[in-house]
């Protein structure tokens, strides 16, 4: 069966979702099939603040880490087309929300909780999961964020395994998401798809 070619986007792609679902991992890889830069927001607020997200929540707090990602983002989103992976509390906020729905394209990667606990325990740098027991944060932090989370434009399931297995399965979503909405707005198509191959 063929499948018509990704259209080559003239917006943003904002990863969402919450820690452990793969953002990062797979942006990267979207962006290198994409052809597009990648940006890591968490990344982008530590080099703005000189300091690690962990340092900031210790001397600011987590307020102050909310405004300073908020500002990261706004700035990021108003640059260069790229794909942008952001921290899970990113699209919470109601301002990022509504900046992120206005210029990007939103993927929301979804897991479940035992592919979270699994991913999260191999890094110990997470403010909100040194709280208590990761297994009830995360638990938590479903309930509150999936609702929301929801609202992205496209929503994919994390695979247990291999990132290309997930990373396909963000192209189908995109291929069906631009080819039932204009919001790629441009009808070009990657160099990949102009040379005859398929994204
Ligand atoms: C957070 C997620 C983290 C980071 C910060 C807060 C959250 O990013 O932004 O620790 O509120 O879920 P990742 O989702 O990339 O781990």
């Amino acid at each position: 069966m063929s499948r018509s070619p990704l259209p080559s986007p003239n917006r943003p792609i904002v990863l969402v979702g919450l820690m452990g679902a793969g953002k990062s991992c797979i942006g990267r890889r979207l962006a290198a099939r994409l052809k597009l830069p990648f940006l890591d927001a968490d990344k982008e607020i530590e080099s703005a603040a000189g300091c690690t997200i962990e340092e900031i929540f210790e001397r600011h707090g987590e307020s102050a880490f909310r405004d300073g990602e908020r500002k990261v983002i706004e700035r990021l989103l108003e640059g260069p087309v790229c794909v942008l992976a952001t921290g899970g509390g990113a699209f919470m906020n109601p301002q990022i929300r509504n900046a992120i729905k206005e210029n990007a394209t939103s993927i929301w990667l979804r897991a479940d909780l035992d592919l979270l606990l699994q991913r999260t325990s191999r890094r110990n740098n997470r403010p909100l999961l040194k709280k208590g027991d990761p297994r009830t944060i995360l638990a938590d932090l479903m309930e509150q964020r999936y609702p929301v989370y929801a609202d992205a434009d496209v929503a994919v399931d994390s695979a247990d395994g291999p990132p290309e297995v997930t990373l396909k399965r963000v192209l189908a979503a995109l291929r069906s998401h631009f080819a039932s909405a204009s919001d790629h707005g441009s009808p070009t198509t990657d160099s990949e798809a102009a040379a005859g191959g398929r994204p």
